[in-house]
């Protein structure tokens, strides 16, 4: 890297957390707090209702001091400018990242190229209500006349986990009469399941893609189109729009940046919901791709997800860095991954609405910082992303907490909880926030061996049990707490995840923005799908290639299993 961007490696900060870290390996945290009965307010910052409680971290004051002047020295808080100023700092796409633009509730104009952006975000939401109104209250009409009562969005990656986990966090908000489902797979039992119990004249599917190109999206678009049509006994003339049918107009729309494919498809252009390049797809829920969401809670629930995000946006710009929400989880994480070892991040809702919130973040968190070569073009030299899992609670503690409480690795754990429920049963949620609390307790404090000893006393096996009930403790957690996880609540804690990825990206050196790691796979499959189909291309690309020998195996292995199964 250049003189005025050194290697993190080379910083003079990384150097002094490194010999921090060594300093404060023996002062375990519980002694931390012995020490500092002010330590929880200490540290905690809060956001309004949004409290993040870090104090249950391997951390000092000095810590964060130290980890702060990395942030400063990596040059945070002028990158983070820089993406709301619409910079194309998405490099290697040559693009803006301007997801902030889609929340902005502000009067202010977010310059693209030149041109403010906000008057053709402002049309599609305008548009999105329009048609949201119209399927919610009925004026929308199917093919024959009927009703919506079900929509199907058919989208893949940021296409389909944002919508389908917001749409699910906001159940309480949702219109009974109608239904969203979400289709993702390109096995076909996930649209197979989906339809069969769905009536083709009440099902509206929402093609949800950014490229327009996606496989599974296409293809799962194309049978729910042959579907509806024989259904509805429509005829269609191949891709091309002119020829469309009607029932393809009143059953199928589409979000997408990509016009001449949605068209090619047969979709009405007036169906169509723009978006834009600088927004990445796994940061699209924001835009018009949010569109399933909007017609499971309507536009005004829609809306507060979106000021919940903005009032993020704004602290995250706004608030000085020893405040800031997302700069410190972010410089928290990058503790964890590069001075404790911890490459590992559970996060665990306890919010059965959040069932989805891991998936998420798992494309939001990997598919942006799971990145091994840095701005430079070069190999970093450090970790990046962590492997990011999760569950809700109290389910994930009947699962795998066993290994985050005496596994050897060490996984810290974002708890995530709510202070009221949305559900009219408050002795669930006394229990639930109890186990949460519990849970970053036990984490922390862990059992003695006094402990463990007394925990069997009296037991014949007492002298073998007990070795099993120790348990470390010294397992860092981070908690959040907002009044409620509704549609502004959810939306605030996306965006507070989303800026916290971007902080570290930018420590890491690396571009959090594209995803050339998945594109290898796509082209294979894509090659290999003749020799799947059939037997003798199966044995001819083995012949003319150089195609590794596993895959050969199971290549040949499928073609003789059908074989097989078509001579008994
Ligand atoms: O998995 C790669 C990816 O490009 C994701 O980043 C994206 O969210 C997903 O595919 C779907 O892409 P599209 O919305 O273009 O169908």
């Amino acid at each position: 890297m250049s003189a005025e961007h050194p290697r993190l490696d080379a910083l003079r900060e990384v150097a002094a957390l490194t010999r921090h870290r060594a300093d404060l390996l023996n002062t375990p945290i519980t002694m931390l707090f012995e020490g500092d009965p002010r330590r929880f307010e200490r540290m905690s910052r809060r956001l309004d209702d949004l409290l993040m409680d870090f104090s249950k971290q391997a951390i000092t004051a000095e810590t964060l001091r130290l980890l702060l002047e990395l942030a400063e020295a990596r040059g945070v808080t002028a990158r983070r400018d820089a993406m709301f100023a619409g910079e194309a700092i998405n490099v290697t796409e040559g693009r803006a990242v301007l997801h902030t633009a889609l929340r902005n509730r502000g009067d202010a104009a977010v310059m693209v190229d030149g041109e403010d952006v906000m008057p053709g975000v402002r049309a599609v939401l305008a548009q999105m209500r329009r048609f949201t109104d119209a399927v919610r209250t009925g004026a929308w009409r199917g093919h024959t006349g009927q009703r919506i009562t079900d929509v199907v969005n058919l989208g893949i990656g940021g296409s389909d986990l944002g919508p389908a986990m917001v749409t699910e966090a906001l159940w309480p908000d949702h219109q009974p009469d109608l239904r969203v489902h979400y289709v993702s797979n390109i096995d076909g039992a996930d649209l197979f399941r989906t339809l069969r119990s769905l009536d083709p004249a009440h099902t509206l599917f929402v093609v949800a893609s950014k490229t327009f190109t996606t496989i599974e999206t296409l293809t799962n678009a194309r049978t729910a189109r042959a579907w509806l049509l024989a259904g509805l006994g429509d005829t269609v003339h191949a891709d091309d729009a002119s020829s469309a049918p009607t029932a393809v107009s009143r059953h199928f729309v589409a979000v997408s940046t990509n016009t001449e494919a949605v068209q090619a498809f047969g979709i009405d252009p007036a169906n169509m919901f723009p978006f834009w390049d600088w927004v990445g797809g796994r940061y699209s829920v924001w835009s018009a791709i949010g569109l399933s969401v909007a017609l499971a809670v309507g536009m005004d629930v829609f809306e507060q997800f979106l000021a919940g995000a903005y009032a993020m946006d704004v602290h995250f710009k706004t608030a000085p860095i020893e405040d800031n929400l997302p700069i410190l989880l972010g410089m928290i994480g990058i503790w964890q991954v590069n001075f404790c070892d911890q490459g590992t991040l559970a996060v665990l809702p306890y919010d059965q609405g959040l069932a989805r919130f891991a998936a998420w973040l798992q494309q939001l968190d990997m598919e942006s910082n799971g990145k091994s070569v840095g701005l430079d073009g070069a190999p970093v030299g450090w970790q990046t992303g962590p492997v990011v899992f999760g569950e809700p609670g109290t389910n994930g503690q009947h699962a795998f907490y066993q290994l985050l409480h005496q596994g050897t690795p060490r996984v810290p754990c974002d708890f995530i909880a709510a202070v009221h429920p949305r559900h009219p049963w408050p002795e669930h949620h006394t229990l639930l926030l109890a186990n949460c609390f519990a849970q970053t307790q036990a984490l922390l404090v862990g059992r003695t061996e006094a402990g463990a000893r007394a925990s069997v006393a009296g037991r014949p096996d007492a002298e073998s049990l007990w070795p099993h009930k120790v348990f470390g403790g010294e397992r860092p957690t981070t908690t959040l707490v907002s009044d409620r996880l509704d549609a502004f609540g959810l939306g605030r804690l996306m965006a507070l995840y989303e800026h916290k990825v971007f902080v570290q990206g930018v420590i890491w050196g690396i571009n959090s923005f594209d995803q050339w790691g998945v594109e290898l796979g796509k082209a294979l499959a894509t090659a290999l799908v003749p020799a799947v189909a059939d037997a003798e291309a199966a044995a001819k690309l083995a012949a003319t290639s150089d195609l590794d020998g596993s895959t050969e195996g199971l290549l040949a292995w499928i073609a003789g299993r059908r074989e097989a199964a078509s001579e008994s």
